[in-house]
């Protein structure tokens, strides 16, 4: 634990670590929610190298998108060490990290998206039906954690076989200890430059071609910014959508009246998705304050870390009437809500892991409608810049 930096009251300063937050409550939503019914609408933790936390959905919101006072160039908690690698675009600023992210962009929407979404449906039918008949699966490791890696190799051209390597690598989200962190960084960045160097000898049409191969400010990438973007891909794209669904599905497990009625009325799921979406924020993205900012009348120094967990703005009940609860008569929109962030950093896979929530609901609910939670086998999750959700062992009749 860190000192408290003289500028912090200490009326603000809570114990909490962002990477134990199931310590709170097992349930981490509920973890986040009983935290924030508790606190100040900013608290700093002296965990993780110290940091703010904004606790509230005005605070959050304004965070993400005062991006002159709040930057995102090598901001992480804790810290990362000198000379790491930044992830890019997260850990980009201004001009640039707008032209990083213009070599993203044509892969996560339109023809692109649509054809990654025909064959990650087809992977789940495919999922569904081999383990219908049993019973019983793991829903995190059986299904959900299959189908983002089947996009995320589809739009980057990797072969289908690196699949288990790369659910492992997935893990490097939540790690606290920094050098942890950077040795699978390492790892991680050592598969991905085999990849970069074989794709500027023979680009392709794929994404890690043209980010390999690509043009930010006038000048070419440099190979560490290549392999820094192919990583952030990689991470930003895996973990998230896979925890998320484990969060609906454990969700939907136990209210049985909601599932009944989006079996009832499927139009429901792709109408409502984003009233889902907003109930079970899993992302944790870092900010360092550029210059000293009163945040909802509290004193930040410029170099002050802050994390947003962003569930907390779909658990704030300031924002949204009883925000346990999913409502399928309320129409949240992608702006309203904060589980993809907003501002220039916000998720440029929001459409896609959209799409993928869609397809997970709609072939899920119609081969198996109902399901349970296996008493003597607790979902396992973990909390970090990505909450996971690492097993979730469900049961139905067959
Ligand atoms: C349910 C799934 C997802 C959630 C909840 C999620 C959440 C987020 C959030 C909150 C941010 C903003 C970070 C910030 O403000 O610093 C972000 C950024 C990002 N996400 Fe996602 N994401 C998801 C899926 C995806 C997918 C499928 C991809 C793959 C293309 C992806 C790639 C990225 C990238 C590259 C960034 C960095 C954007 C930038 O810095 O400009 N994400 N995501």
């Amino acid at each position: 634990m860190v000192d408290i930096p003289s500028h912090v009251p200490p009326e603000l300063v809570a114990d909490v670590d962002i990477y134990d937050i199931q310590s709170i409550d097992p349930d981490i939503h509920v973890a986040w929610k009983k935290l924030q019914d508790n606190s100040a609408s900013l608290i700093y933790s002296p965990r993780n190298g110290g940091h703010w936390i904004p606790m509230r959905a005005h605070v959050i919101e304004r965070v993400l998108s005062d991006n002159k006072a709040f930057i995102s160039g090598g901001a992480w908690v804790p810290p990362n060490p000198p000379g790491a690698l930044p992830l890019i675009p997260i850990q980009s600023d201004g001009d640039l990290h707008r032209a990083y992210r213009s070599l993203i962009m044509p892969y996560v929407i339109g023809k692109p998206l649509k054809s990654a979404i025909d064959s990650a449906r087809k992977l789940a039918v495919e999922l569904i039906e081999g383990f219908q008949g049993r019973g019983h699966c793991d829903f995190a490791t059986d299904f959900a954690q299959h189908l983002p890696i089947q996009i995320f190799l589809d739009i980057v051209e990797l072969p289908a076989g690196d699949r288990i390597f790369l659910s492992e690598l997935a893990e490097v989200v939540r790690m606290p200890d920094p050098e942890v962190r950077m040795e699978a960084y390492g790892k991680m960045n050592a598969y991905i430059a085999e990849h970069v160097d074989r794709r500027i000898a023979n680009p392709g049409d794929d994404m890690i071609s043209r980010i390999a191969n690509g043009q930010v400010l006038g000048r070419p990438m440099t190979r560490d910014e290549i392999i820094g973007e192919c990583a952030q891909v990689l991470v930003g794209g895996l973990d998230t959508v896979a925890s998320m669904m484990g969060f609906i599905a454990a969700h939907l497990a136990v209210n049985v009246p909601l599932r009944q009625r989006l079996c009832a009325e499927p139009e429901l799921i792709e109408k409502r998705v984003d009233e889902i979406i907003r109930r079970f924020g899993v992302a944790g993205p870092a900010r360092q304050a550029a210059m000293d900012v009163e945040l909802d009348g509290i004193q930040v120094k410029a170099g002050d870390p802050v994390f947003v967990a962003t569930a907390l703005h779909g658990l704030d009940d300031q924002r949204w009437t009883n925000s346990m609860v999913v409502d399928l008569d309320r129409s949240a929109t992608g702006t309203d809500f904060q589980t993809f962030g907003s501002g220039p950093h916000r998720c440029p896979g929001a459409a896609l892991a959209r799409s993928e929530i869609i397809l997970f609901l709609e072939e899920w609910l119609k081969r198996i409608p109902d399901f349970s939670l296996v008493p003597e086998k607790p979902m396992v999750a973990a909390s970090g810049s990505v909450t996971g959700v690492l097993s979730l062992p469900l049961q139905w009749t067959v």
